[in-house]
């Protein structure tokens, strides 16, 4: 669905996209991290027509940016990192003028309003204005927005960015629908954990260069870090830091920490068996009252991968 290949854009002496080259399959909403200035938005404005790149291609649903640019706008929908100021206008007329940006006909536009209204949840905000709506709000209307001439591709800038967190589920849930419809979405955050749960697959943009794109388990894999368990411990012959101590020293863990009265084993991602450690513990006598994975560390996976860690 996009298909980015060597694409190159500097401003002077400026590399803002080092010959950076991806691939989106329908269906999947593609995390696009990396810190201010690594060059989302730019990529993001290249697909859409608005930036020229110096050199390098970009395909959307086969069609060449370049050269059939006025076909790629029907397919794609494009969501700017900011909203755009429009004073007095109700969420239902900031629609309609959208609509009849988009030559959707007069006729259609009032059934095709309404439908992108149900699918963010913004019908029961129809008359309110758009000024004071929520940021959350706000963001499935730049959704609604982009929806209304049925794109296949969406290209969404920073949207889950100053949100709360039920908004941002809200906005997840939004997204996940979207896939489900078989829309292909690239949404980009310069926090990887704002869009981890959010996407099928990640890549990683620093400096113009694409360090990473896979699925987050690969980025776990690569960057080498494990899968964590926490193990509580029932008193008994072993506390947690005899525990810990009994576990340290094997090859198949790559850490084993006591934190708040747990003892925590981080896997070797290549050797992930709760079997051996189970057992290793209940022979050396421990009771094991709680055994619970632990929430892996994106910021690890995400600095272990930005620092070079995959060269
Ligand atoms: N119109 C422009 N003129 C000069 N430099 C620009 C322009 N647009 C972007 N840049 C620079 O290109 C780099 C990439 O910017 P951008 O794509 O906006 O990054 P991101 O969206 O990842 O924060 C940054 O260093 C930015 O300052
Ligand atoms: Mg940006």
């Amino acid at each position: 669905m996009i298909h980015i290949e060597k694409l190159r854009k500097t401003y002077g002496p400026l590399v803002a996209l080092n010959d950076l080259s991806l691939s989106i399959g329908p269906g999947e909403v593609f995390g696009f991290i990396g810190p201010n200035g690594a060059g989302k938005s730019t990529t993001m404005k290249i697909l859409s027509g608005l930036v020229r790149p110096d050199s390098g291609k970009a395909h959307v649903c086969g069609l060449d940016v370049a050269t059939q640019l006025d076909l790629v706008k029907h397919k794609i929908g494009y969501m700017p990192d900011f909203l755009g100021v429009y004073d007095d206008l109700t969420v239902d007329e900031y629609l309609q003028f959208f609509a009849a940006a988009f030559d959707i006909g007069r006729k259609r536009r009032r059934a095709v309003i309404d439908s992108v209204l149900q699918l963010t949840d913004l019908t029961d905000k129809r008359h309110a204005m758009v000024d004071s709506l929520s940021r959350g709000m706000q963001q499935r209307l730049g959704v609604a927005r982009v929806l209304l001439h049925e794109p296949t591709v969406l290209l969404l800038d920073e949207p889950a960015s100053g949100l709360d967190p039920r908004a941002r589920i809200e906005l997840r849930e939004l997204l996940l629908e979207l896939k489900r419809m078989g829309k292909c979405i690239m949404v980009s955050s310069h926090i990887l954990t704002e869009l981890a749960e959010m996407s099928s697959s990640i890549g990683i943009i620093e400096r113009g260069t694409l360090l990473f794109a896979g699925t987050l388990d690969e980025a776990f894999r690569k960057a080498g870090v494990g899968e964590r368990i926490a193990i509580t411990l029932e008193p008994g012959p072993l506390d947690a830091t005899a525990a810990a101590d009994c576990l340290r020293g094997d090859d198949r863990l790559l850490g084993v920490e006591v934190e708040g009265g747990a003892v925590v084993a981080t896997f070797d991602p290549a050797h992930r068996s709760h079997h051996f450690l189970i057992e290793r513990l209940v022979n050396a006598g421990a009771r094991i009252g709680a055994f619970t994975p632990r929430p892996v560390r994106l910021e690890e996976v995400f600095l272990r991968i930005t620092k070079g860690a995959l060269q």
